[in-house]
């Protein structure tokens, strides 16, 4: 806007300034010259008026007529005296207020005649001295005989001289006033045919944009385009691609596409992702081996897929015991490890670790992330506790990460995923650091509205450190919008809700919603004899019976998973309804984290408490029978939670809050066999993808020991039926996509950059920040963006 108007004003004064001075230069001399022949032409018109009564005066020796019309033309206020003499000392006949001591005498006799001070008024006077001849006849002896032929009287006309300065002064307003408004003729001229130059240009742009590129590739581009062509094309080349890819509905999204798309449109760029959990931990075992554990965390889960696709560095938090012991000498080692005597891995990445101190890791991790954050953006009532000394160590820690990302990075400009809470400070570290990288900042949990955030004492510097991000993503349209909203409340930044973008700082970052997902893989050939098999052995391992029913609840033991609720939900169904006392049982899985948090040592307490209290009450009503908590906890690797969910019928995800929930999604994978019941809270991210699942509110507890009494009875049938429909969208919907849809953004943004920087070198101008948007909007359109807003797309156009 500042560049519009100072186009705009630029011309304006400069055009104004020269026509100014040229008004003065020219003004000045044109208008004396105007003023001197306008006396003079008045002078001549009372000559030739009088010329007629002087004869007469002088042939009848009476001056009485003469004097009368001296006087009616003096009347006129240009004209200040008129005298008419017959010689320098003797006057005929003059006005009133001439000065008569004078008569018709000039110069050094003037003054003379009538003193200094009359002179020097006379001298500003404009004096016209005219001979006019008379007939030696006429004269009778009065006129002088100077003439041979005759003689001549000479008329004297006094003009004003403040009433032609006056006019003068007068004449010089309008001329100035012709100058300035030709000079804003001239500048609004000039800004017109800017403007139109400009919007010409970009309208050429436009059409090379629009029609395809057709007319650049016929050389029909008009001449102002032509440098920018090459990046027009790899631009459009990039968007047809995209189009193509997403419009095809029959694409599977698969390592390969995600392979195909960062050579295709992000020409091979590093990744680099972040996170404070690392997705494979070293620990050492007490006989001194190695062993190497997977962590239980969503965000590692959905991460690794993407990061074995696209062969980056991770940098995360080294927290095994034996971490250090397995790297080189710059903290990086190659995952996943390979087996021994294994094969190299095709698709091996660098796992760089950042170590931390017990003091960093209480501050930064512990306390500020997860005693702070956390319980902030989740609602599951627990107080945040906000500490200013872990604070300051979150910051130092973000720091560390932000060194350490820059010394991975090969390139200025690589790609960027920063993953969490734990580094909401660290995308405006890492801009000041690498100015030109895409920085993808994901926040995997919950955004809670404004009036809960504002809680937070930090609240500005959270923002502000996230809007350093090219683009920041969320798991639904609801947290953006709760992001926006907060944004709006605590800084002073431009907000584009068309295209859900922030500006701040200089910096645009778009705000979307990601729904994050799983690996999807095909059903195997042997689906239905290997869930057989998982079926009975579980039943068998438990010493349950084959006709046992189970239900299946994994989780991280936390507050916000709602596994009190479940169990409860578990007692209230055998209280209503008896017949499944001894026949029926909740099998969870509760992987132990955070535990030197009071808030999590509370729950661990009070989860066994309540399993104990459950079991003993269904035992003294069914005794002998096998409990209705089976409560495991303890860590499970993948392969053995995907067992168990093909060995359980039904599935409890009933979270207080939470972000997605990729439980929910795993459990709908894994049941290959295409039946099986999902019970799922409203309040996971997943809900809103999962529709066929039996949602409940995790408070309502009765309602969740109806939805598992329906789980228990439902027809094998409608089973299928809500499961194809759940199972075709996670297919659809998977991991490849999430990442896909973000590295394309990415690449997006990336290439809109670079045509900019492009026309900005060409023209000097830079481009409106709207021009480059369609790709994303169409390709938004076509791909219908995320399951929601699939949803939204097919029932607008229902309507
Ligand atoms: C959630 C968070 C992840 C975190 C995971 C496990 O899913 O979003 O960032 O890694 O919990 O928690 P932990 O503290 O053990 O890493």
């Amino acid at each position: 806007m500042l560049r519009l108007s100072l186009a705009f004003i630029v011309p304006l004064v400069v055009v104004l300034g020269v026509l100014g001075v040229l008004s003065m230069q020219v003004s000045g001399p044109l208008l004396q010259g105007w003023t001197q022949r306008e006396l003079d032409e008045r002078a001549g018109l009372v000559s030739k008026a009088l010329h007629g009564a002087i004869m007469l005066s002088l042939e009848e020796g009476n001056q009485s007529e003469l004097s009368q019309q001296i006087e009616s033309l003096t009347e006129d206020e240009r004209l200040y005296a008129i005298a008419v003499c017959t010689s320098p000392n003797a006057v005929l006949a003059a006005s009133r207020n001439y000065p008569a001591e004078l008569a018709c005498a000039e110069g050094r006799d003037a003054t003379t005649r009538v003193g200094p001070a009359m002179a020097r008024w006379l001298s500003q006077m404009h004096v016209r001295r005219i001979d006019l001849p008379v007939a030696p006849a006429a004269g009778g002896g009065l006129v002088s005989d100077a003439a041979p032929d005759g003689g001549h009287v000479t008329l004297v006309v006094m003009q004003n001289p403040a009433e032609a300065g006056r006019r003068d002064q007068q004449a010089r307003n309008y001329l100035t006033m012709l100058f300035v408004g030709l000079g804003v003729v001239l500048a609004l001229l000039f800004i017109t045919v800017a403007n139109w130059g400009w919007r010409h240009w970009i309208n050429g742009v436009r059409r090379v944009l629009s029609d395809g590129g057709q007319a650049a590739a016929l050389g029909r581009a008009s001449p102002e385009i032509q440098p920018l062509l090459p990046d027009l094309r790899r631009l459009l080349r990039s968007v047809h691609e995209d189009r193509r890819i997403l419009k095809d509905t029959t694409i599977e999204w698969r390592p390969e596409t995600l392979k195909l798309l960062l050579r295709e449109h992000l020409s091979g760029d590093e990744v680099i992702v972040v996170s404070n959990r690392e997705p494979y931990i070293h620990q050492r075992n007490e006989d001194g081996t190695i062993r190497v554990q997977r962590p239980a965390s969503g965000l590692v889960t959905a991460v690794e897929p993407v990061m074995r696709a696209c062969s980056g560095t991770w940098v995360a938090h080294g927290s095994g015991s034996a971490d250090a012991d397995v790297v080189d000498a710059r903290s990086r080692v190659r995952v996943p490890p390979i087996p021994e005597g294994g094969e190299p891995l095709h698709d091996a990445y660098t796992l760089r670790r950042v170590w931390l101190s017990a003091e960093e890791e209480r501050g930064y991790y512990y306390g500020f992330a997860n005693e702070g954050l956390w319980p902030l953006c989740h609602i599951a009532h627990v107080r945040p506790v906000f500490r200013e000394e872990d604070w300051q160590q979150y910051r130092a820690v973000n720091a560390r990460f932000a060194d350490a990302v820059a010394d991975e990075a090969r390139t200025d400009n690589p790609v960027v995923l920063v993953q969490d809470y734990h580094f909401a400070l660290l995308p405006r570290m890492l801009r000041a650091r690498l100015p030109r990288a895409t920085i993808i900042t994901f926040w995997h949990i919950p955004w809670p509205n404004p009036e809960s955030f504002g809680i937070c004492p930090w609240a500005r510097e959270i923002l502000e450190g996230m809007l350093g991000s090219t683009i920041l993503g969320f798991h639904t349209p609801y947290h953006c919008q709760n992001f926006m909203a907060t944004v709006d409340r605590f800084l002073e930044a431009r907000i584009t809700q068309e295209d859900q973008s922030v500006s701040f700082m200089g910096q645009r970052t778009q705000v979307r919603d990601y729904p994050i997902s799983i690996p999807w893989h095909p059903p195997a050939d042997d689906a239905l004899s290997r869930a057989q098999a998982d079926q009975s052995a579980l039943r068998e391992a438990m010493g349950l019976s084959p006709e046992h029913r189970l239900a299946i609840g994994v989780d991280r033991l936390d507050y916000t998973k709602g596994i009190v609720e479940r169990m409860l939900a578990v007692e209230r169904l055998l209280d209503r309804h008896p017949m499944w006392l001894g026949r029926f049982s909740l099998v969870q899985i509760a992987a132990p984290t955070r535990s030197s948090l009071e808030a999590y040592s509370a729950l661990d307490h009070r989860v066994r408490e309540e399993a104990r209290r459950i079991n003993a009450w269904a035992a003294e009503r069914a005794p002998g029978t096998p409990p209705p908590i089976i409560l495991l906890i303890e860590q499970h690797d993948s392969e053995s939670v995907r067992r168990h969910y093909r060995a359980c019928e039904i599935a409890m995800v009933t979270s207080l809050h939470d972000g997605m929930n990729l439980v929910a999604k795993e459990y709908v994978a894994a049941r290959e066999t295409g039946d099986g019941v999902l019970i799922l809270s409203r309040f996971a991210g997943a809900a809103s993808e999962l529709h066929e699942a039996l949602v409940v509110n995790p408070y309502h507890i009765e309602e969740t020991a109806d939805a598992l009494a329906k789980a228990l009875t439902m027809h094998p049938a409608e089973q299928r039926e809500r499961m194809r429909a759940m199972r075709t969208r996670l297919a659809d919907f998977n991991i490849y996509r999430w990442a896909g849809r973000m590295l394309l953004d990415a690449a997006d943004e990336r290439q809109r950059a670079r045509v900019q920087d492009r026309i900005v070198q060409v023209s000097g101008v830079v481009a409106p920040e709207g021009l480059f948007r369609a790709p994303w909007r169409a390709r938004q359109a076509a791909n219908g963006g995320s399951p929601a807003a699939a949803e939204r797309g097919k029932r607008a156009h229902k309507v």
